[in-house]
């Protein structure tokens, strides 16, 4: 599908974002583990977490999915029915993730403990993705994981330690340093600990979104952080279901936190944004920039931080992105890049390495369809220099099969002059539905 986006003349409205997608992932998980039933509300029915959905009723749980919800770009309820630690069945088909990392590695976590054979992969661009961050300590586990290319990528072939001659039959807790600041590793590790004999002990190099040590805290999980620290110890009581309504998704709404930003003539009110702080960057990144942005109605949903966000057109600055920022930023960084390249001034972005291995290298192919808007950026190894220019110029130009660069070229099209084609723009359906 092309999508054709012209300028706006003016931008004013509230917007509700679509539910968090981190946050609806664990929700599914983590409640099949518990043992009982739990009710999502306003969960998102898009393309990554009705992947991670559908792999958990293969594995044999019971998921009711609202009608409203399986519409895909409605916002939904869903009851789940929570089969134990022991409840899960073998899966009889290749579990298939689609499009999401987040699937993949939490749920390697969760079958490397069960005592059957499963095999999971995904679509084209997930099985070019790194698998080895997550076979690499959920082996040290005694998991049995086999990949394509030396163990590094998808298809997964994982045999439960009961099958493998692990002494006991279970995994075993180890203490474990991650290389990099990744919350799909860390939860992948924490996941197998619940199965394991042992405590496990997660040292981050810097803070990842915590989504999952909340919600196992909530669940009555033995779980504690201290510092860049996180321990878990395994205990004999299932984990009790959790009903929660999940907060709106910060990095869905941070497109339209940028095209306030960056439209001469707009008022936007974001409702009901999570802003738990390691996801919320963006906030302080808009902050540095000059953006005139508000913060109102702070409140806790479940155990996440929830706010209302007005934005409104302002002049903005370039400023410099690195080092443990960009854990909370990852997923916004190109429309970061957007905004900087209508910015006064220069805004550089290093230490964001880990953008090369996401949904596609979303370093070069932001570069690349940023420039054919005329913004003046270039790539660093981990990053980006960007130059601020008077005003983009609408184009032809191409998702890359990304669904977070569709939604920051479907904004750019409304402060580039004249108009913008987005190619391959259903791709949004992977973390925003209704987006256009
Ligand atoms: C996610 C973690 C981040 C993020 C991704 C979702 C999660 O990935 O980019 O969109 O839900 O845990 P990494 O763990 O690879 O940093």
């Amino acid at each position: 599908m092309e999508q054709r986006v012209t300028r706006a003349r003016t931008l004013k409205g509230e917007i509700t974002p679509p539910g968090d997608k981190s946050i609806s992932h664990r929700a599914l998980i983590l409640n099949s583990i518990a043992r009982g039933r739990a009710e999502i509300s306003n969960f998102l029915p898009a393309a990554d977490c009705l992947s991670t959905l559908a792999c958990l009723q293969a594995l044999g749980v019971e998921i009711e999915l609202d009608r409203a919800c399986s519409e895909r770009s409605r916002r939904g309820k869903v009851v789940i029915h929570g089969v134990g630690k022991k409840g899960f069945v073998g899966p009889r088909d290749v579990l298939d993730a689609g499009n999401s990392g987040t699937t993949m590695r939490l749920l390697a976590g969760l079958l490397a403990a069960q005592p059957f054979v499963s095999v999971i992969t995904g679509d084209a661009s997930l099985r070019t993705r790194p698998m080895d961050r997550v076979i690499q300590p959920l082996s040290l586990m005694g998991a049995d994981i086999r990949g394509r290319d030396n163990n590094t990528r998808a298809p997964l072939t994982i045999r439960g330690p009961a099958l493998s001659g692990v002494e006991g039959g279970m995994l075993h807790g180890i203490r474990y340093r991650l290389p990099m600041a990744s919350a799909q590793v860390k939860s992948s590790i924490l996941l197998a600990a619940l199965f394991a004999t042992g405590d496990t002990i997660i040292e981050q190099p810097a803070p990842s979104r915590d989504h999952t040590e909340r919600m196992l805290q909530a669940m009555g999980a033995s779980i504690k952080s201290e510092g860049s620290t996180i321990t878990l110890s395994p205990i004999t009581d299932p984990l009790a279901p959790l009903t929660l309504r999940i907060p709106g998704d910060i990095s869905s709404a941070a497109f339209w936190l940028m095209a306030g930003a960056i439209h001469p003539d707009a008022r936007i009110r974001i409702m009901g944004a999570g802003t738990n702080p390691t996801r919320s960057g963006i906030i302080e990144v808009l902050q540095s920039m000059g953006a005139s942005l508000k913060i109102e109605n702070e409140r806790l949903e479940g155990r996440e931080p929830v706010a209302d966000l007005l934005i409104e057109s302002s002049p903005l600055e370039g400023t410099n992105i690195g080092g443990d920022l960009i854990p909370r930023v990852i997923d916004e960084i190109p429309t970061i890049a957007l905004a900087a390249s209508v910015a006064s001034g220069t805004t550089v972005i290093r230490d964001a390495g880990e953008l090369r291995v996401k949904e596609v290298d979303r370093i070069s192919a932001t570069v690349r369809e940023l420039s054919k808007l005329g913004a003046d950026i270039e790539e660093l190894p981990d990053g980006m220099i960007i130059h601020g220019v008077a005003q983009l110029r609408g184009g032809r130009c191409h998702s890359h099969g990304d669904h977070r660069l569709a939604m920051t070229l479907g904004i750019a099209g409304l402060v580039a002059e004249g108009e913008t084609t987005i190619t391959d723009a259903e791709v949004v359906d992977i973390s925003y539905p209704a987006f256009w």
